[in-house]
């Protein structure tokens, strides 16, 4: 890099999120010396949106003239519009309008962002990576869409490859090349991936185009607004499934491709053991909503050994079942059978996960080591059975 020179365009997707920090987060990016263009990408013109817009009212000539608050574009065709719309909008804003040689994302509502995380993703890709990605210290009851259905998914469908091993592949703050972006903007998977699926749908295209990745170890945290009950997640749950159900018949080859990441230091004792959302009120949502047809697919299509513990968790409370070897004969059905278009497919597999993630938690308050070490033996389980079973993929 060329002295003062101003390489680096930073995007905040954004739709409803707390004015105040995110004020903070543009203030951070701008007093970034190599930052020359701030990227705004709002869901639509929200109160959100109009705080942004007064507040860049405020800022000094230089400053305004290096931002750009503009509303998502409707890419995809097929799944809902979302965070993936405003990622793939940002990205095509930057490959048509930019001059900066890389582009980085971070969520809008980070309390603990500052302009060190842009220095600690740019480093990497100044040392060459394509793809630098931030990863952080969790709870051990939190990323559990990350564990239980996207580095699973990724287990099921592609055990040959690199993928089940990333660390967060869902993970929102990351920096690329422009030639990665001029790529993604035309790639058609990308573009369809609008919903909350496009975080799984970046990370897959990272590994098919065979790029450098490098996951960045952000030791302090990523701290935003918690979720509540586990319906919270429902949504991204549903999408981040379908999507990898989608494209199951996509071939992979990971041999290529170059990956690593920092070594972390222990897990600090706090996140062992902080409950990442409200067990009381999932539970009581949980026995709520079954409905005659998802009481059939389950007859239809499970194994009594299943069918039978769900209704007894229906009937009874009696919640701790779900364990890996479960969860992988749960997920190879609905990987074969699951139907988008039918409400009720969705709402039984975010039933489901929910057991899954009712019976990782009771281990995690019991012995926190071990319910991480039976994570990441999760894993291996999916890798090692559908490695036999899935070569055909
Ligand atoms: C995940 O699983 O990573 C989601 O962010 C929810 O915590």
């Amino acid at each position: 890099m060329e002295k003062g020179q101003k390489d680096i365009a930073v995007c905040f997707p954004f739709k409803k999120e707390n004015v105040e920090d995110f004020k903070n987060n543009i203030k951070e990016a701008l007093s970034h010396e190599r930052v020359g263009h701030v990227i705004l990408v709002g869901y639509n013109e929200n109160e959100t949106y109009r705080g942004i817009s007064d507040f860049i009212s405020t800022l000094k000539a230089e400053e305004k003239s290096r931002i750009s608050l503009i509303i998502q574009k409707r890419l995809g065709t097929k799944r809902r519009a979302g965070k993936g719309d405003g990622m793939n909008t940002a990205i095509q804003y930057f490959v048509e309008r930019g001059k900066e040689k890389f582009l980085h994302f971070y969520d809008a509502d980070i309390k603990s962002f500052s302009r060190t995380w842009i220095d600690r993703v740019q480093l990497r890709l100044d040392e060459g990576y394509h793809v630098s990605r931030c990863f952080f210290p969790r709870a051990y009851t939190d990323a559990m869409v990350t564990w239980n259905i996207t580095r699973t998914g990724f287990a099921y469908v592609w055990p040959h490859t690199i993928l089940p091993d990333i660390e967060q592949p869902l993970g929102g703050e990351l920096g690329f090349t422009r030639e990665v972006a001029e790529r993604l903007a035309k790639d058609k998977i990308v573009l369809e991936a609008s919903d909350w699926s496009i975080d799984t749908a970046l990370t897959i295209s990272f590994a098919r185009y065979g790029v450098k990745l490098y996951e960045v170890y952000i030791k302090e945290g990523k701290h935003h607004k918690l979720y509540g009950k586990l319906s919270d997640l429902e949504t991204m749950t549903v999408e981040c499934f379908d999507f990898i159900r989608e494209n199951k018949n996509l071939r992979i080859d990971t041999d290529r491709m170059v990956y690593h990441k920092d070594n972390t230091v222990e897990v600090p004792q706090e996140y062992k053991t902080r409950i990442a959302f409200d067990i009381d009120g999932t539970i009581r949502e949980f026995k709520e909503g079954w409905t005659e047809k998802m009481k059939s697919l389950l007859l239809e299509y499970f194994p009594s050994h299943i069918r039978e513990r769900v209704s007894k968790a229906i009937s009874d409370g009696d919640y701790d079942f779900m364990n890996p070897t479960l969860w992988y004969e749960s997920y190879e059905i609905f990987m074969k059978h699951f139907d988008p278009t039918i409400e009720e497919w969705r709402k039984l597999l975010f039933k489901l996960w929910v057991l899954r993630v009712l019976n990782h938690t009771k281990l995690a308050l019991k012995d926190p080591d071990a319910s991480l070490r039976s994570l990441k033996e999760m894993i291996e389980l999916f890798r090692a059975r559908a490695g036999v079973k899935n070569r055909h993929f």
